[in-house]
């Protein structure tokens, strides 16, 4: 994977070669904090400019993001802040498991190549072509409706030939196993019952790929939760998430802002929005299996 996408995407693992480390490309990188980065650039102008607003509030909005954490839709939107005052950025989520998953991004934005063409064009300001007429909606992406973000052409396009090979690269990335002690089998057993069973998680996230074969997304009403960070999206819905690799996710929380602090946390969140019942054992059952994906 590219440098520049393996600094959000990939982490290091040190105790393979202390010191030196070993690039784990596609890991969420959980502890960078990219927002008090890029708020040290001693030039914040274009930015400013971008979004319409001056360099002192961008640095503030980049300082509210946090470690783990990051806001690509700030820049066609130019929505920072959730109704109750908290960043709108989202958690860096895992670039590998991907593989049979139709949309991507916490919210669905496309494939992975409309990402990364996305990516590349708008964020990385690469030279490029981009199209996405989505964006034209002046009304929700005002920011990307005056800066022609829904069509991007370049003199020279040196981002459209490297589409394929980042695709194939990203989709062969596998979930990485759970080390060995680290969840309990037998709970972890048992919990695959109430996954697919009495709690219902199967119905959307579908065995093996963890997300639903098709159309994959969800309104907030449907999950339980408040609908700001989908309605900032095309389809304003929320992307059902797959849960392969979930136990590499450390620090940050769960869900697309990490509302979630636990797994314990998420599964009693669909005990009470489902009514499902679910006792003490099953919910830990539940967790031990979610660990083991
Ligand atoms: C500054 C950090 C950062 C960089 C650099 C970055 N990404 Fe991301 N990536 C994110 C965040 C945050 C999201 C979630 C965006 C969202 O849902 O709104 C994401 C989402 C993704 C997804 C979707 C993952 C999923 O679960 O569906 C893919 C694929 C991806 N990025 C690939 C790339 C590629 C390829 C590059 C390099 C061209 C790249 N990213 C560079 C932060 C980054
Ligand atoms: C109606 C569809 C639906 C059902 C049923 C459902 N989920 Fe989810 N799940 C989602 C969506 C959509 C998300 C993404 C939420 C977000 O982006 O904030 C999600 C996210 C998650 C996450 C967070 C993943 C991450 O990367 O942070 C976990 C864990 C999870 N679900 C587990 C479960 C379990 C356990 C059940 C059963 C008790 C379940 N889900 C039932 C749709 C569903």
């Amino acid at each position: 994977m590219g440098i520049q996408c393996a600094l959000c995407h990939s982490t290091v693992d040190d105790a393979f070669a202390p010191g030196i480390g070993h690039r784990r490309d596609g890991w969420a990188n959980r502890d960078l904090d990219v927002g008090a980065i890029i708020a040290l650039a001693p030039r914040l102008e274009s930015v400013a400019s971008l979004l319409g607003t001056d360099v002192a509030t961008v640095r503030t909005v980049l300082n509210s993001w946090g470690p783990g954490k990051f806001d690509a839709v700030l820049f066609v939107d130019g929505k920072a802040f959730r109704p109750d005052g908290k960043s709108g950025a989202v958690l860096i989520p895992p670039a590998f498991g991907l593989a049979g998953v139709n949309l991507h991004t916490w919210t669905g934005w496309g494939g992975v190549s409309h990402w990364n063409a996305f990516v590349a064009n708008l964020e990385m300001h690469g030279k490029g072509t981009f199209f996405d007429p989505r964006l034209d909606d002046a009304a929700r992406f005002p920011v990307a409706a005056r800066a022609g973000f829904g069509d991007v052409r370049a003199e020279e396009d040196m981002i459209t030939p490297l589409l394929p090979a980042l695709q194939l690269y990203q989709l062969a990335l596998a979930p990485p196993a759970p080390p060995r002690g680290s969840f309990d089998r037998m709970a972890a057993k048992r919990g695959e019952d109430v996954f697919a069973g009495k709690a219902g998680c199967a119905r959307c996230h579908v065995p093996p790929l963890f997300t639903e074969p098709g159309w994959n997304m969800h309104t907030g009403a449907e999950i339980g939760i408040d609908e700001f960070q989908a309605n900032r999206s095309p389809d304003q819905r929320y992307r059902t998430a797959p849960l392969r690799g979930l136990w590499t996710h450390g620090t940050g929380g769960y869900y697309h802002d990490g509302r979630f602090a636990t797994l314990a946390a998420v599964i009693a969140h669909y005990d009470r929005h489902f009514s499902l019942g679910l006792s003490a054992g099953e919910q830990r059952d539940l967790a031990e299996y979610l660990k083991s994906l």
